[in-house]
């Protein structure tokens, strides 16, 4: 089972130091690391048998006037291989709408960066039967006209399932599976050149407990993992399952 786990750090850990020490013990083939931005020039001389990615970037390629941006250029002169794009918290936290995050797919693509593209409903959309129009939306928005001849990965990251929300619980691998195939519809009707392209992950609350039940199915290509790739030994007890 040759999986990929994306570690999304988020805004972790506080040091340095500490951001070594957790690439350093958790360093595997198939994991790619996206720290906070700080961290990636330390960890881009340290990291050997994985890949490093971002956790945004910003819709121009190169650089210029845009205060507190990080291009696509820049990221990728650190060795940076992913970007994770549209994450729910970017949405929720600093209003990053389909649009924006439709340039940034597109840029990213351009630049030779591949892109994580987010999408996931909140419990209310959830309970109040919305939970399809919300990811047509999202997936329409952000592919629509994009062409690309490498991988685009979609994460399936329903909002409610991730760890730090209340009463969070991971999804039931039969949704997530449903919720591929509804993607994978939308993306028929407004792209299809690049259905081929697409691979899919899970994201929400995946432990090493849970991990297999996803990673187990041929559409779920991989996680992507929040609270439990900040802990090395829960980490690579998911890793060595898929290696
Ligand atoms: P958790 O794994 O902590 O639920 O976080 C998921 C996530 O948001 C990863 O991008």
């Amino acid at each position: 089972m040759s999986k990929l786990i994306i570690a999304n750090w988020k805004m972790n850990p506080a040091t340095v130091e500490e951001a070594v020490e957790l690439a350093r013990a958790t360093d595997q083939e198939h994991l790619i690391i996206c720290p906070p931005f700080i961290f990636l020039e330390e960890l881009s001389r340290i990291i050997d048998k994985g890949q490093l990615g971002a956790q945004d970037l910003f819709w121009e390629g190169d650089t210029g006037a845009f205060t507190g941006e990080i291009s696509p250029e820049e990221l990728k002169n650190l060795d940076v291989t992913h970007v994770i794009i549209g994450h729910s918290e970017r949405r929720q936290n600093l209003g990053e709408t389909n649009e924006m995050v439709a340039k940034k797919i597109a840029t990213a693509i351009e630049t030779g960066l591949i892109p994580i593209l987010c999408v996931g409903e909140t419990l209310e959309q959830k309970e109040s039967g919305h939970r399809e129009v919300v990811i047509q939306e999202e997936i329409a928005v952000a592919l629509d006209g994009v062409e690309s001849d490498q991988p685009i990965y979609i994460a399936y990251e329903p909002i409610w399932a991730i760890s730090t929300n209340p009463n969070a619980e991971p999804d039931k691998p039969e949704n997530t599976l449903e919720v591929i195939s509804f993607i994978k519809k939308v993306v028929q009707e407004v792209n299809p050149e690049i259905l081929s392209q697409l691979k899919f992950l899970y994201g929400g609350s995946v432990n090493s407990k849970n991990a297999s039940e996803f990673l187990q199915h041929d559409e779920i290509e991989g996680a992507l993992i929040g609270g439990a790739s900040l802990q090395a030994e829960e980490l690579n007890k998911i890793l060595n399952e898929v290696s």
